[in-house]
């Protein structure tokens, strides 16, 4: 009998998807291009499941049922369009290739024109969750033409993590747009990992903690309604190991370097041109930027001066530490704010469609951002799907208003230790300008007309004018 649907790329995301697949009643066929990874699969995990292999992509196409839905679970980019080139000519009119790897959106686009241009349909979907997720449900995004969705509607259905709502998996829009709302994911997975860094940054050096006192704060954070969420529960666990050589923490022996695979600076980019104000995203983007300049820091930090880490009370760790805990709450909201700002701009632009409530519905569950304030952004939504920005909802603009001072004395006590707080300091920014009715931007304007007459607006009268401002 034939399979139910095809994969390419046996790598370990892969391998979980098939699984999940098999686990939910569909079979499937699999290829990957050194055919030993095959066999090992087939003989290993695969075993004794609904899942044959295949040689070539022939062969490959010739086990799957018609219409045909291929998986391609492959590198982004290059390695992708090897792959829809290598089995467009086995492919027949009407047959669908989904592409679950994190392809720039712009591919995307001009991927779904050029397969459909054949009759084949195409779909970009964005999977979030890791290993993990793939294998026990994953938050999948996937963007394309509407019928090719409907044809695996119900496998992914299935396959997703489910939240009391429903599956994390919807129809996102037309052309890259799921690459896209995965693009942006990111850019939030980015904001969030950078901001429980910083706190630990602080927790470690102004208030001397060990990693299992900070490991605490994040136990603590972790139960309350503002901060729940996977990756403070997973900050908590790796603040917790200890390098089996010495006992100490193993945190402590990681290489302060963090490497970035695109999708960070893709969402900061997108979020330039769209003319979206991402600051605390940014910054995160930024950090790992900086903290790769590992052998220029090392010679600064010998020649430069400024303050020094001392002592400051951010309140008890048993309570949570109240004002660290405002900061971090302040800087994961902005962080949602922005990533939820570009989508916002960018369905209008790219005619994309968006469903702001769908979208923060299949993030409750299996992806990496997953939290419980999602449900509050997706309330948000819900109550006004043209919201333009997630702090002027009620309940958001209560945690500002309630959070800000407690935001306001992290960022002022980090500058005097001299410890580096970019999204916190972003976010506060980003808030003080965002609540600033009128800001300087005024004198930029007479700049401008100054030395170039680009003329400029008034307060009190329409039109637009231009002074000489040096006789
Ligand atoms: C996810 C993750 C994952 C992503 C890495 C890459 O949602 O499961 O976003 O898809 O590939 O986290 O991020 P880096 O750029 O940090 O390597």
């Amino acid at each position: 009998t034939k399979a139910h649907f095809g994969l390419v790329g046996l790598g370990v995301m892969g391998e979980n998807l098939v699984l999940n697949a098999e686990r939910n009643g569909f079979s499937s066929v699999v290829y990957n291009r050194t055919y030993q990874k095959t066999e090992d699969f087939l003989l290993g995990r695969g075993v004794n499941k609904s899942i044959q292999g295949a040689k070539d992509l022939q062969e490959f196409v010739s086990k799957l049922e018609r219409p045909r839905r291929v998986l391609m679970m492959v590198k982004a980019g290059a390695a992708t369009d090897a792959v829809i080139n290598q089995i467009s000519p086995f492919l027949e009119e009407g047959d669908l290739l989904i592409d679950g790897g994190n392809a720039q959106f712009m591919d995307t686009e001009r991927r779904v024109k050029e397969l459909e241009s054949k009759s084949f349909g195409y779909i970009g979907m964005g999977v979030s969750g890791g290993a993990k997720g793939a294998l026990e449900g994953p938050s999948m995004m996937p963007g394309g033409t509407k019928t090719s969705y409907d044809a695996i509607e119900s496998l992914l259905n299935k396959m997703a993590a489910q939240v009391e709502d429903g599956p994390c998996v919807t129809y996102i829009g037309p052309g890259g747009s799921g690459h896209f709302v995965k693009t942006v994911h990111n850019g939030i997975e980015y904001g969030i990992e950078q901001i429980l860094a910083e706190a630990y940054d602080l927790m470690k050096r102004v208030c001397g903690m060990s990693g299992d006192e900070m490991a605490s704060v994040m136990g603590y954070w972790n139960k309350t309604e503002e901060l729940s969420s996977y990756l403070v529960e997973i900050t908590e666990a790796c603040l917790r190991v200890k390098d089996p050589d010495d006992s100490s923490d193993l945190v402590e022996k990681i290489m302060d370097k963090a490497g970035q695979k695109g999708t960070g600076l893709w969402t900061v980019v997108s979020a330039l041109e769209l003319g979206a104000s991402v600051p605390t995203i940014y910054a995160s983007l930024n950090g790992r930027v900086m903290s790769s300049m590992k052998d220029q820091r090392n010679y600064a930090e010998t020649i430069l001066n400024g303050n020094k880490p001392s002592f400051v009370d951010f309140g008890k760790p048993s309570d949570g530490m109240p004002l660290l805990m405002d900061a971090v709450v302040l800087a994961t909201i902005a962080s949602y704010a922005q990533g939820m700002d570009i989508l916002r701009l960018a369905s209008e632009e790219y005619d994309y469609d968006l469903d702001m409530p769908s979208i923060a519905q299949i993030w409750k569950g299996g992806c990496i951002i997953r939290s419980t304030l999602l449900s509050r952004i997706q309330d948000a939504f819900k109550k006004d799907p043209s919201l333009t920005n997630l702090i002027i909802d009620k309940w958001f603009t209560d945690q500002v208003n309630n959070r800000l001072s407690g935001l306001t004395q992290v960022v002022s006590a980090a500058a005097n230790a001299g410890i580096p707080v970019p999204c916190l300091s972003s976010t506060l920014d980003y808030l003080n300008s965002f609540r600033t009715s009128r800001l300087p931007q005024n004198l930029v304007q007479a700049m401008r007309d100054c030395f170039g007459s680009h003329t400029y607006e008034r307060v009190d009268k329409a039109g637009s004018f231009h002074t000489e401002w040096i006789d």
